[in-house]
């Protein structure tokens, strides 16, 4: 039997496009994304969605845990290496990476989804976890179905 997602991806799905036709703003979608994703509690314990403006990842929203990593250079930490790679990357132990820019010690894996319109990369949902190694492939999986209603709504 396939695992299911603690994450319900169609249901936040469906409330992004519900409030993308109300004129919803772009900073309301993606405090709204981060908002629900991390209202799903354990493995999601804290949620940023990190844009790309040139060469800098700038935080735009987020739900959890404040960081003070508000602006990451591509190619820094795991989620400048995510978009130097053009990959999504789980990360099941932080402390074992040693790109890992530390937001809190509680954390302990670190889920990164690029949010990509066709080759062109947006942004990314960055999903922290007190739970060491948090993020099974369905729950991949489910970011990734929110990652891409982003970049078709932003
Ligand atoms: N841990 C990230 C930095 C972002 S904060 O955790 C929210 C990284 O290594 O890039």
């Amino acid at each position: 039997m396939v695992a299911e997602a603690v994450l319900k991806a169609d249901s936040i799905v469906k409330a992004l496009h519900g409030a993308f036709c109300h004129d919803t703003s772009r900073q309301d979608l993606l405090q709204m994304a981060a908002t629900r994703i991390r209202e799903t509690g354990p493995p999601y314990t804290g949620v940023y969605m990190y844009m790309l403006h040139g060469d800098q990842l700038e935080l735009e929203a987020f739900d959890g845990r404040p960081t003070e990593h508000t602006s990451i250079p591509v190619g820094k930490g795991i989620c400048g290496r995510a978009v130097a790679e053009q990959q999504d990357l789980n990360v099941s132990d932080v402390n074992a990476d040693g790109d890992y820019l530390a937001c809190s010690i509680e954390t302990k894996a670190e889920l990164v989804v690029l949010i990509r319109r066709h080759d062109e990369i947006l942004g990314q949902i960055d999903v922290d976890s007190d739970v060491l190694n948090g993020f099974t492939e369905a729950e991949e999986r489910a970011t990734r179905e929110i990652a891409d209603a982003l970049a078709a709504l932003l």
